[in-house]
């Protein structure tokens, strides 16, 4: 019998790609990342099921053109990169990869909240550039105590949670906005406080994102909010980069109207040299890796193969959006 074709937009874990070629036709685009649309447009022409990531937009046009198309699986928990509406319309399935990377992201939001409050990256920045020696002075290259300070979180969700969970063993404050609260048990057991998202924006001395992208909150933070966030507040963006008005945010940290950012995702990546924020200090800069650990990306190349092997026989991804 013909075997089922499968394309994937990255390379994935050897183990993946063995358990892939025992039961499908495997094609794996190698070359430029993220794929060019031309080639994408091409290969989804005949293909039966798609291994994708967060760099490729997986829009209507494609899902058009994929005839065969009967499964899209994301290495990703993120999923606006694809027209997931579209591709039910379609009777496509499309399957992702949550839980088992909420640790992992959680640990980078909380990494990247230390590193930008106390300064880490812009120390080594420093060092590297040979200017160790101008930063001798009491007061020179401070930074700021976590402890007691206002951690708030936007989305207490999985990954929102376990964010919680690491800054109450640093005795920070937590207080957090969903669009509904969570029951009280769980604010207990985190020591969370549900409060007004405006109250969110004024009280927190961070901020940390943890809400897909949507039409509500693409572009949320811009100058407006940044004006009614503390002086001295920090934001904090491990979920998606189109949440946050880049251009706004370079001129708050320019213009400090806020202290500082972390951020681990961008409106466009990859980010080059030319990008607005590699030239701005109080800004913390990481290349997309929430996920990025040995262990977590292995459970998640595990779930991707599994997805798309349920999806692509017609049963319900095991981490399935939608049907
Ligand atoms: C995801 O999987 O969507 C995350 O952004 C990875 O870091």
């Amino acid at each position: 019998m013909k075997k089922m074709k499968v394309f994937l937009t990255r390379r994935l874990h050897d183990f993946a790609l063995k358990e892939l070629k025992k039961k499908y036709q495997v094609e794996v685009h190698s070359g430029k990342i993220p794929i060019p649309k031309t080639k994408l447009r091409s290969k989804i022409k005949d293909i039966d099921g798609l291994i994708c990531f967060p760099y490729d937009i997986i829009d209507k046009e494609l899902i058009d053109l994929g005839k065969n198309l009967k499964v899209i699986s994301t290495y990703s928990v993120g999923f606006d990169h694809i027209d997931v509406e579209y591709a039910r319309k379609k009777k496509i399935r499309v399957g992702y990869t949550p839980e088992v990377l909420t640790d992992a992201t959680a640990d980078l939001a909380f990494s990247l909240m230390i590193d930008v409050m106390r300064r880490v990256s812009e120390g080594d920045r420093t060092i590297r550039a040979g200017k160790w020696k101008e930063i001798y002075g009491a007061y020179d290259y401070v930074g700021v105590d976590l402890q007691r300070k206002t951690l708030g979180i936007l989305g207490l969700g999985r990954i929102g949670g376990t964010l919680a969970k690491r800054a109450k063993a640093f005795d920070m404050k937590i207080i957090y906005h969903n669009r509904k609260p969570v029951s009280k048990t769980r604010e207990k057991r985190l020591g969370a406080k549900y409060v007004s998202f405006e109250k969110l924006i004024s009280q927190s001395d961070v901020i940390s994102l943890h809400v897909p992208h949507t039409k509500q909150t693409d572009q949320l933070f811009d100058k407006k909010l940044f004006a009614k966030m503390k002086k001295t507040a920090f934001l904090i963006n491990t979920a998606r980069g189109k949440i946050i008005n880049e251009k706004d945010l370079a001129s708050a940290l320019k213009k400090k109207t806020i202290a500082g950012a972390g951020l681990d995702v961008f409106a466009q990546e990859p980010i080059n040299k030319n990008h607005t924020f590699i030239k701005i200090s109080n800004v913390v800069l990481a290349p997309h890796i929430g996920s990025s650990t040995d262990e977590t990306r292995a459970k998640m190349a595990e779930i991707t193969v599994k997805n798309l092997d349920h999806g692509i026989k017609g049963k319900k991804p095991t981490y399935s959006v939608g049907f």
